[in-house]
């Protein structure tokens, strides 16, 4: 099936109107993943397909196309500072700043398959877990419902889980046939999985004390980075903490974080 110009850049504008993904260069992997599910689903061209997304933006083959076309690697401990971080630094600071309210505000913006939200519900736990009252739920958003239904699902092959330590694979996880695991379900229960574009306004209630935005912004241009993080400021209470991933970067000046150390910000 051949993809032509025209059929190639009404794509790359679409995803990047929509959504701030940067296909432009990525002619491979549009045609790589796209042919496969078109001729599958009967498709005789790349314009019937995209015919059916121009008259529903919202419909079945618009969702597909945002499941295909973006990337959702991810895994347990990635970027393990951050975690780390996360545990030494910033919990002892949420500990005393929330003491009265006890309300821990923690925000996965990415979430992919769930890897980053149960690891950081897992430091959370162990972090809060002997003490009493305090709210540690959080929240995990991804623009693709595929992978949200795997995340909030919670079942990962052994491989997947085999660097975690051994107290949390026995304390956290249940065998459920010879491959697979699945995240209890306390601990699944401790987040709540979300549709949201990272290009929208931002309507959750109340204001985070941690984001973790990572690996996503290095599909986005400029414009669209500034736009996302101006919005996530705005939503953070003075003091909160952003993480991004290690390979990105951000403009301190235009978006008003702090630097604390590579990969890690904070609103002041
Ligand atoms: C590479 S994964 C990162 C997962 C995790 N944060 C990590 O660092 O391992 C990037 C995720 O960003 C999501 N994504 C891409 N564009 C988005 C947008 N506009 N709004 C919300 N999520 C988006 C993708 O669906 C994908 O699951």
């Amino acid at each position: 099936m051949k993809l032509t110009e025209r059929e190639f850049n009404w794509i790359v504008s679409y995803m990047h109107n929509r959504y701030g993904i940067e296909l432009g260069h990525k002619r491979v992997l549009i045609e790589g993943r796209l042919e496969n599910y078109l001729l599958k689903n009967g498709y005789s061209s790349y314009s019937e397909f995209i015919r059916k997304i121009a008259d529903s933006p919202n419909g079945a083959e618009a969702m597909d196309m945002i499941n295909i076309l973006t990337t959702n690697h991810t895994f347990f401990m990635r970027e393990f500072m951050h975690f780390e971080y996360l545990n030494d630094y910033v919990l002892p600071w949420i500990r005393q700043s929330k003491a009265g309210t006890k309300d821990v505000r923690v925000w996965s913006a990415a979430a992919s398959t769930g890897e980053e939200p149960y690891t950081i519900a897992m430091v959370l736990r162990d972090y809060f877990g002997m003490e009493p009252g305090w709210d540690t739920q959080l929240l995990a958003t991804d623009i693709s419902m595929e992978v949200l239904k795997k995340a909030s699902d919670g079942i990962y092959l052994q491989e997947q889980i085999q660097n975690l330590p051994e107290r949390w694979k026995r304390q956290y996880f249940k065998r459920i046939d010879a491959e697979h695991f699945q995240v209890s379900s306390e601990l699944r229960k401790q987040i709540v999985f979300r549709k949201f574009n990272l290009m929208d306004d931002i309507t959750f209630k109340g204001r985070f004390q941690v984001v973790f935005l990572r690996n996503v912004m290095i599909y986005f241009e400029d414009e669209t980075k500034s736009f996302l993080l101006n919005n996530i400021y705005d939503h953070m209470e003075t003091g909160g903490y952003l993480f991004i991933g290690t390979t990105e970067s951000i403009d301190k000046v235009k978006s008003g974080f702090q630097y604390v150390r590579p990969s890690i910000y904070r609103k002041v």
